[in-house]
């Protein structure tokens, strides 16, 4: 089968496309899984580059994200049958509860293969049904971003109708936290540096726009559109290079949700954050529990998640490539057949 697999952490160019591959055959308790689509999170970017944790004794099999059509099932598998529509989890292992070190062991596209490959076979509870409506493309797009997402706004930030949610960009995971919010029915605050994206997502719901290139002090404007009050949840994806502006953009008594660090590095004084009185919460994508009630939300508002732009497989550097431009408005999608 063909496969993409990366064999230095060098960025798109340790990614090999490797037509030598074994397909994979369904064991006992596993299903295979005929990928349709994939798609990219940054963080993909982050394992390319040796910054994240993955295996690297050989070479990896990248991307969290993809789904498919089971074609194959195991002895002993009670919840798929062939011809079912599927997406990975990203934690091959946190099924529900609280999340643990050993739920989040086992990653797709970094402690273990992931999805950019023909075939591939997971243990049965690291798959999950899509729902229906979704075509391939949209369901590869929910298992790193959209759960994260999800996790950040709904399930450990527990939004609620009139609050306020500050979002730092338009890549995936803050244009699903758009639409999440959105769905909970809280007032967006979004910050981009672009003010063509701003317009893209206002015509999402976003409900006030802040260009961060031209407002560089933004987390002012955030005070002043929140009447001095600040938001009720931050969803910092940002890092170091923007933790500051969002504690002084959040409420006494709010959440920052922790995400991640497209921001760059840079220091917080802690004092800040006890006069706020924030909750600094760390989000780690999410469990397959959190998955499957995020599809039944997604399903009943029939949402779309925003894909930006497509490559086919053999596209895959150009993917990468286009990932780490930053040019790109929600989802990355690499098709892998039709
Ligand atoms: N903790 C977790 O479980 C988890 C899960 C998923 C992702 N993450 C992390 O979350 C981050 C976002 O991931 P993603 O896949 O959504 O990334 P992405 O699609 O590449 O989006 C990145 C976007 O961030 C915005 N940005 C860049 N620099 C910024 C700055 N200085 N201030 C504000 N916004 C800035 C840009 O949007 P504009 O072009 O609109 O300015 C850019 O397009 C990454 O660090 C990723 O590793 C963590």
């Amino acid at each position: 089968m063909k496969a993409y697999e990366l064999k230095e952490m060098t960025g798109s160019a340790g990614l090999i496309l490797n037509v030598e591959r074994p397909e994979p055959e369904a064991g006992h308790g596993e299903v295979k899984i005929k990928v349709h689509a994939t798609s990219l999170n940054y963080r993909d970017l982050l394992v390319a580059s040796g910054r994240y944790p993955a295996k690297t004794d050989s070479s990896l099999i990248p991307l969290s994200d993809g789904a498919g059509e089971v074609v194959a099932v195991g002895t002993g598998v009670t919840r798929f049958k062939v011809g079912d529509r599927v997406a990975g989890t990203f934690f091959q292992g946190w099924s529900g509860g609280a999340v643990s070190a050993e739920f989040t062991a086992r990653a797709l596209g970094g402690t273990v293969d992931g999805m950019l490959a023909e075939y591939v076979v997971l243990p049965e509870d690291g798959a999950i049904h899509t729902p229906d409506y979704l075509s391939y493309e949209e369901a590869a797009t929910l298992p790193c971003a959209g759960l994260t997402a999800w996790n950040a706004v709904v399930e450990s930030g527990r939004i609620r109708a009139g609050e306020t949610v500050l979002l730092l960009g338009t890549g995936g995971v803050s244009l699903f936290a758009l639409q999440f919010a959105k769905l909970q029915g809280a007032h967006v605050i979004i910050a981009s540096s672009s003010d063509e994206k701003l317009a893209r997502a206002k015509a999402l719901g976003a409900d006030t726009l802040i260009n961060y290139i031209t407002t560089p002090d933004w987390e002012k404007e955030v005070v002043k559109a929140t009447q001095g009050r600040g938001v009720d949840l931050v969803v910092e994806v940002g890092g170091g290079g923007t933790l500051e502006r969002s504690i002084k953009s959040v409420r006494v008594g709010g959440t920052i949700a922790i995400i991640g660090v497209v921001a760059g590095p840079g220091q917080v004084e802690p004092r800040t954050v006890i006069a706020k009185a924030a909750r600094l919460q760390g989000i780690f994508v999410g469990s397959a529990e959190m998955f499957t009630a995020m599809n039944r939300a997604v399903a009943q508002a029939a949402l779309k998640p925003v894909i930006g732009r497509t490559f086919t497989f053999d596209e895959a550097g150009l993917a990468y490539e286009y990932q780490s431009s930053g040019s790109h408005f929600g989802k990355i999608v690499i098709k892998v057949c039709d």
